[in-house]
């Protein structure tokens, strides 16, 4: 029934959203990244544009189809993401960073395909990623609205409250994704709504449904 209820009460509200995996290449044809499938972003962006509000979409590899009717920024590693993010972070009014960020990246990417050398191993060195949603969090708006994910195994309160404060977050939504229908790749989610005020335990719950449920705090925060 949230449609019925919620009505239009977007409208009029820019709301950019992240979905999905990055890639971090090695060479032409391979990469690391990780599971996200895009369905929580997504799911994100659809309850939002149901509601009214003018939606960006930047996404990264992703397994399932991109939502009709927002404006799409596709973007592949976490440099990618922070250059996207730059640019379009001051123009919103609500951000919402779903998207799950290679923490590292592959020293020195090859220009052309990595041979195989019998017997010897590959060795990798991995350089840290720049945090997205940190420095998103340094450059916020006045009355923006900031919201970022924490998808954790362990310490799952303690994780994301550090993670609220360091990232200058308005919210975020914290999930064990050890628990059975929480987390990657499933249609449902298990969800704690952290601000700085306490902290709200959600039911299991559809993704969509969960969409709609932190867009119903964004705009309790607006107010
Ligand atoms: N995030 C980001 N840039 C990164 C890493 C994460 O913007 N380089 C964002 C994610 O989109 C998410 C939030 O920060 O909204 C938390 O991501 P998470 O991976 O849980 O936090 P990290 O700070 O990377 O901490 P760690 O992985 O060590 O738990
Ligand atoms: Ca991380």
């Amino acid at each position: 029934c949230g449609m019925l209820s919620r009505g239009k009460d977007l409208a009029g509200l820019k709301v950019l959203v992240t979905a999905g995996a990055t890639r971090e290449r090695m060479d032409p044809v391979r990469y690391i990244t990780n599971d996200s499938s895009g369905k929580m972003g997504f799911a994100i962006c659809e309850a939002a544009r149901d509601r009214g509000a003018d939606v960006t979409a930047v996404f990264g590899s992703v397994s399932v189809p991109v939502p009709e009717r927002v404006r799409k920024v596709p973007i592949e590693s976490a440099q990618d993401l922070y250059d996207a993010m730059m640019k379009e972070a001051p123009g919103h009014d609500v951000i919402i960073q779903a998207a799950a960020v290679c923490d590292y990246r592959v020293d020195d990417k090859k220009a052309t395909k990595i041979k195989k050398k019998a017997g010897e191993p590959l060795v990798l060195t991995l350089t840290e990623n720049p945090d997205v949603a940190k420095a998103v969090g340094e450059i916020k708006k006045e009355g923006q609205i900031l919201c970022g994910f924490a998808a954790e195994t362990d310490h799952v309160k303690q994780n994301a409250q550090a993670k609220l404060k360091k990232k200058n977050l308005d919210l975020i939504i914290a999930n064990d994704v050890t628990v059975p229908g929480a987390g990657f790749n499933v249609d449902t989610n298990i969800a704690s709504l952290i601000t700085e005020k306490g902290t709200e335990e959600l039911p299991l719950m559809r993704k969509r449904e969960l969409a709609d449920v932190i867009l119903d705090k964004v705009m309790e925060m607006r107010k």
